[in-house]
């Protein structure tokens, strides 16, 4: 499975020496160049670039519940609810029926992964993984229409 992840030029040596510590991931291209930005604007300094990684083992996946908490763009509230009530359908011990809220546990990545396309790698992912890297101003630009 490819996934990406948002990052700047200025982790990049140390990523390729020692890989990728409990990196967050996501499926949508465009939202890693946001990241990538993010990661950037925090002291200014590097490129903000996107890896492209390919994933062949799932079990280090784990719910990214800040980006469930917090995501993007209010584009997603539509998608975060179905699976915030899927979840609960699925499993009705996660729900605390007086709060109303729904606590989804760490090993459950698909529900992130499918409400807002992201999940977190516990663990070293390996840099042998990164299949491109890619600046994110050009991913950008084409989805410069949103
Ligand atoms: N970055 C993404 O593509 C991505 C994907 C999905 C969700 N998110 C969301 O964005 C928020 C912030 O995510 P973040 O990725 O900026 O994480 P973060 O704020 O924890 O920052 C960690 C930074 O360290 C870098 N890093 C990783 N391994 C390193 C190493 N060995 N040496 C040096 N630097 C290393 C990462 O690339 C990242 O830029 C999270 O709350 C998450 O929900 C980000």
């Amino acid at each position: 499975m490819i996934v990406y992840h948002g990052t700047s030029t200025k982790f990049l040596k140390q990523i390729r020496a020692k890989g990728l510590k409990n990196p967050y991931v996501t499926k949508i291209l465009k939202d890693a160049a946001d990241y990538a930005y993010a990661a950037v604007d925090k002291d200014l300094s590097g490129k903000p670039i996107v890896l492209m990684i390919e994933l062949t083992k799932f079990g280090n996946l784990r719910y990214d519940g800040p980006a469930m908490n917090e995501p993007l763009s209010s584009a997603y509230d539509r998608k975060r609810n179905l699976w915030w009530n899927k979840a609960a359908r699925e499993h009705p011990e996660w729900v605390n029926k007086k709060h109303g809220t729904v606590s989804i546990p760490a090993r459950e990545w698909k529900y992130s992964w499918g409400g807002v396309g992201s999940a977190i790698y516990e663990g070293i992912l390996g840099a042998d993984a990164i299949r491109m890297i890619l600046p994110a101003g050009e991913i950008k630009k084409h989805f410069a229409y949103e």
